[in-house]
């Protein structure tokens, strides 16, 4: 079977590495890939946003199975446009990726289905926002509705951080993914991430693992797309996992087929670990990004084949993934300037050499300049790596970014350190 793989990140690196060594997989193009997808793929020049290109490119490469990476083309229909003449698309149709597109909307669900998560205000207008905000104890988290590159959320400690936060949003600052806003409660907690692979009616985990969300050693700084992740995380027990599954992520999918929008794809459930029980922080409907690199380095099982048949909606008919033991983690080297204006193309050297030591070298941003491998984006590698515990898949990943010769890159020095605190302490 031919296979299309669309997106550009990490993420899609991870992705294709893996498709590529599935039974099932003949041919894998990406578009548009990057210098490590095409380790693995064919790059083609296509659009995502322009369906009928990718329609007619699919019917001429006689391609089965389209993996759709990030949510920009989910949320515009992609997937519908390609399931409306019979290709088999890995991931969700426009309506039920509002989960991650529209957070009032998933609000609005979690309301109706008793579905555990902070309470909340949806507000359309500057002034309704004002008014709300009186209702809620300080701290409190203020979202854009829509889809805003991971900046429209707004943890305010402060009663003038929230106003400036609710006025940055209805400035029109975020297009059209800030018509709407969401106030919200404040939770507190340890965050976790958890996965589940769902074609509509079956649900199987797939994981778990905690992101490292600041830019800076510590969790300081400003928000960034993930510095770092590692997985399993531990925090999320069988017991807490169990939980999230039948209170949160089962009760989601029943109900988005109940009300007519057929949720299949991934399903990733940003939690809190709180006190009183896992609540729902929000949903993506894609697999997260540098998340996805250490899950597809412990998934033990052919990937091509479990999205084939979720897209298929046969996922019943399969064994439940299965995962090394071992823990994988991986440290996101970004261009200095990140998450800010980064500075691309800094010249790139070392991943044989950091691979030698074990390590598997994802590429994110890069790109190639006159033959030499450069720095194109932001997120520039991810350095995985496997090992028996947090802490020495730290170090081993450590060790292997200490071969990467980027000198216009850094990373954060600590990725795992809650987990390799407790293993200190254990
Ligand atoms: P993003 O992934 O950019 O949407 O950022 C959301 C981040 O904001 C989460 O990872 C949490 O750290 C934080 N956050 C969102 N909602 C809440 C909440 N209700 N309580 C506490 N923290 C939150
Ligand atoms: N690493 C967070 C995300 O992919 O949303």
């Amino acid at each position: 079977m031919n296979i299309l793989l669309v997106g550009s990140g990490g993420r899609e690196h991870a992705l294709a590495w893996k498709l590529a060594q599935s039974r099932l997989c003949t041919k894998l193009f990406a578009c548009p890939g990057n210098p490590g997808v095409a380790e693995h793929a064919e790059l083609v020049a296509l659009d995502p946003a322009d369906h009928a290109a990718v329609l007619a490119f699919c019917e001429s490469e006689q391609i089965g199975l389209v993996v759709v990476g990030p949510e920009g083309p989910l949320v515009d229909g992609l997937a519908d446009s390609l399931r409306s003449v019979g290709v088999a698309v890995f991931g969700p149709g426009k309506a039920a990726a509002q989960l991650e597109g529209s957070k009032a909307f998933t609000k609005e669900l979690c309301a109706r289905h008793n579905i555990p998560t902070a309470a909340f205000k949806r507000v359309a207008s500057l002034d309704a926002a004002l008014a709300a905000l009186n209702g809620f104890p300080i701290p409190v988290v203020i979202k854009a509705d829509g889809l805003a590159a991971g900046k429209g959320v707004t943890v305010a400690m402060t009663r003038t951080e929230a106003e400036e936060a609710v006025r940055e949003i209805f400035s029109g600052r975020f297009g059209a993914a800030g018509a709407e806003a969401v106030i919200e409660e404040f939770l507190e907690g340890e965050e976790a991430s958890f996965f589940a692979i769902t074609d509509g009616h079956t649900v199987v985990p797939f994981g778990s693992a905690q992101d490292h969300k600041r830019v800076g050693d510590g969790d300081t700084g400003p928000n960034t797309g993930g510095m770092g992740a590692y997985s399993p995380a531990p925090v999320l027990t069988p017991l807490l996992e169990g939980e999230a599954l039948e209170r949160i992520v089962v009760p989601t999918v029943r109900a988005m087929a109940e009300e007519g929008m057929p949720y299949s794809g991934v399903l990733y459930a940003g939690l809190m670990l709180t006190p009183t029980g896992v609540q729902l922080i929000e949903y993506n409907c894609r697999f997260g990004d540098p998340e996805c690199q250490v899950l597809m380095q412990r998934y033990d099982g052919d990937l091509a084949e479990l999205m084939l048949a979720t897209a298929e909606n046969r996922l019943g008919t399969l064994p439940a993934p299965r995962f090394s033991d071992q823990t994988a983690l991986t440290v996101v080297m970004a261009a200095e300037g990140y998450p800010g204006t980064p500075r691309t193309g800094g010249a790139i050297g070392g991943i044989a050499a950091a691979e030698a030591e074990g390590a598997k070298v994802f590429h994110a941003g890069t790109a190639l300049r006159e033959g030499r491998l450069v720095a194109g984006g932001g997120r520039v590698l991810n350095v995985t790596a496997l090992g028996d515990s947090v802490s020495e898949a730290q170090k081993l990943a450590y060790a292997a970014v200490n071969k990467i010769d980027f000198p216009e890159g850094f990373c954060r020095h600590d990725i795992g350190w809650r987990e390799v605190e407790r293993e200190a302490m254990s």
